[in-house]
């Protein structure tokens, strides 16, 4: 068990400020670092400046993404130094993925970093931060802990309080599943995150009631292969994701549920089944397939084809006709000729995707293909990140043309830029700009959607759906609902 009582010696209040980098999941676990040690006595803060704890909360996904972590550790540094000069004392930590793939090598690189803990340890950093005080004050090693414990890290961490969740605002991301066994020949995170393990239903359901106690009303369910969840239930059984949305969909005040990322390996029939059942499972689907060549998804260990994946989207298509999808891209892979790339841009082409993210293949350490002599010339990438870039913007903005003139549900997130303005998401994932008071936010609103101006939507609100906390126009009672209907 982990101590979390406060020494004696402390002061009351410390600042920590903690930098997120990377996927959803290390936003989660930012939050979740930040509540535990707000049971020790730290507040968080916007800024390195006056943190008496920084925590680099890093990823491994690509080489830019691990490199920018040495050049933010220099900037530390130098703040670390500054604050000396004035008798405040510094403690830098490295977390998240970079600090699991590289553990010692991080303090050797860069010294002045005090401790290094991957993301299965974040439950133990109350210890750690006394272990790094202690070695500050001459005692003893410096703190690494790259241990894989997932299990006990979701049986420690402390559950977030609702003053802490409800001023994060009205969505919240919430980790059911985390580690892969897919070893996919290009990609980090089996060795970042370990082997796949699901939390149990008691813990994930007990979680999403607190967080709609708090006020929210959108949970993004995460897992690194989030359709593989298999939790233990209070039956004894291990539950599908399918079946744990049901039981989310059953809770007061969820109105709309989300999950992210699939593997299409993992789309199973009850799955499929869950988006025409529940009205409550947003139908906004990110489904990466990486590449449309089925000579480069074999060479990526993908495990499945072209064919496969279309086939895939038809069925989640007929359960759900206005799904709209998303996905990842990588070019150049290593081997990846034209007619591989030519392949690429055709599968983008036939899905019309909402929206996608797409990369130039970055050789990784450690990983299958970072070995093969094929590596694809770094112009060549480029030109082909750019061609698939202008085609998925090009579909992007088709799509997001293509609901202009609808009235759709718009959960209303915050305040916009203009006095007065207001922003939300429809139920695929468009920003929504529109008028109205801001005792809306936190509300599902009925929006007619007049135009679409970059990566935007905007329109009128018509009615909300809980009327006495904001009253537009003459409507009253639920906004109308318009579940069903294609988004093209
Ligand atoms: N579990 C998810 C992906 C997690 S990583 C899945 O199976 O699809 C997020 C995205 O980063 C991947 O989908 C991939 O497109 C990209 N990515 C991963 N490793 C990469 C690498 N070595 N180079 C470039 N992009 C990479
Ligand atoms: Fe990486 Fe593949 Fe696992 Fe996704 S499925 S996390 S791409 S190894
Ligand atoms: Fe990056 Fe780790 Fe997420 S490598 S993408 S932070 S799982």
């Amino acid at each position: 068990m982990t101590d979390q009582s406060l020494p004696p010696d402390q002061p009351a209040t410390r600042k920590v400020f903690i930098k997120t980098y990377g996927c959803q999941m290390n936003v989660y676990d930012t939050e979740r670092m930040t509540d535990v040690l707000s049971g020790q006595g730290f507040v968080a803060t916007e800024t390195a400046d006056d943190a008496d704890l920084v925590i680099l909360n890093t990823c491994h996904i690509r080489e830019k993404a691990a490199e920018k972590v040495y050049s933010d550790i220099g900037r530390m540094r130098e703040i670390k130094e500054t604050r000396a000069s004035s008798g405040q004392s510094t403690m830098i930590a490295v977390a998240g993925c970079v600090a699991q793939a590289e553990g010692a090598e991080i303090t050797r690189r860069a010294p002045t970093v005090d401790m290094v803990f991957g993301p299965q340890s974040y439950h133990r950093l109350p210890e750690l931060i006394r272990q790094a005080e202690a070695r500050a004050a001459g005692f003893g090693a410096r703190p690494i802990a790259t241990d894989f414990e997932a299990d006990e890290k979701f049986e420690e961490l402390p559950a977030a309080s609702g003053a802490a969740t409800r001023a994060r605002g009205v969505t919240a991301f919430l980790t059911v599943q985390e580690g892969c066994d897919k070893f996919c020949t290009f990609c980090v995170v089996p060795y970042t995150r370990g082997a796949e393990i699901s939390r149990s239903v008691t813990q994930v359901l007990a979680e999403a009631r607190r967080l709609a106690d708090a006020g929210v009303r959108e949970v993004t369910l995460l897992g690194q292969n989030v359709n593989a969840y298999h939790g233990l239930a209070p039956d004894g059984a291990n539950w599908s994701l399918a079946r744990l949305l049901y039981a989310l969909a059953d809770i007061p005040g969820l109105d709309r549920l989300r999950y992210t990322t699939s593997h299409p390996r993992d789309m199973g029939d009850d799955l499929i089944a869950a988006h025409a059942d529940l009205p409550q499972l947003m139908p906004y689907l990110h489904l990466p397939v990486q590449s449309g060549s089925d000579r480069i998804l074999a060479a990526m260990n993908r495990r499945h084809t072209r064919a496969d994946y279309l086939r895939l989207i038809e069925r989640i298509k007929t359960a759900r006709p206005d799904i709209a999808m998303s996905g990842d891209f990588i070019v150049g892979f290593p081997g990846e000729t034209d007619e591989d790339f030519e392949a690429t841009m055709s599968i983008v082409r036939e899905v019309s995707y909402a929206a996608c993210f797409s990369f130039k293949y970055s050789p990784r350490a450690g990983t299958p293909a970072a070995t093969l002599a094929t590596q694809v010339d770094e112009g060549l990438k480029t030109e082909r990140l750019l061609r698939l870039q202008a085609l998925i913007n090009d579909e992007t903005y088709a799509f997001n043309r293509s609901v202009v003139g609808r009235t759709m549900d718009v959960l209303v997130e915050k305040r916009g830029k203009r006095a007065g303005q207001l922003v939300g998401r429809s139920p695929w994932l468009q920003p929504v700009h529109f008028d109205g008071p801001e005792t809306l936010i936190g509300q599902i609103c009925c929006v007619n959607v007049d135009r679409t101006e970059s990566f935007s939507l905007f329109g009128k609100a018509l009615s909300t759906d809980r009327p006495e906390a904001g009253m537009i126009g003459s409507s009253t009672g639920r906004a109308i609902r318009i579940t069903g209907e294609t988004a093209r």
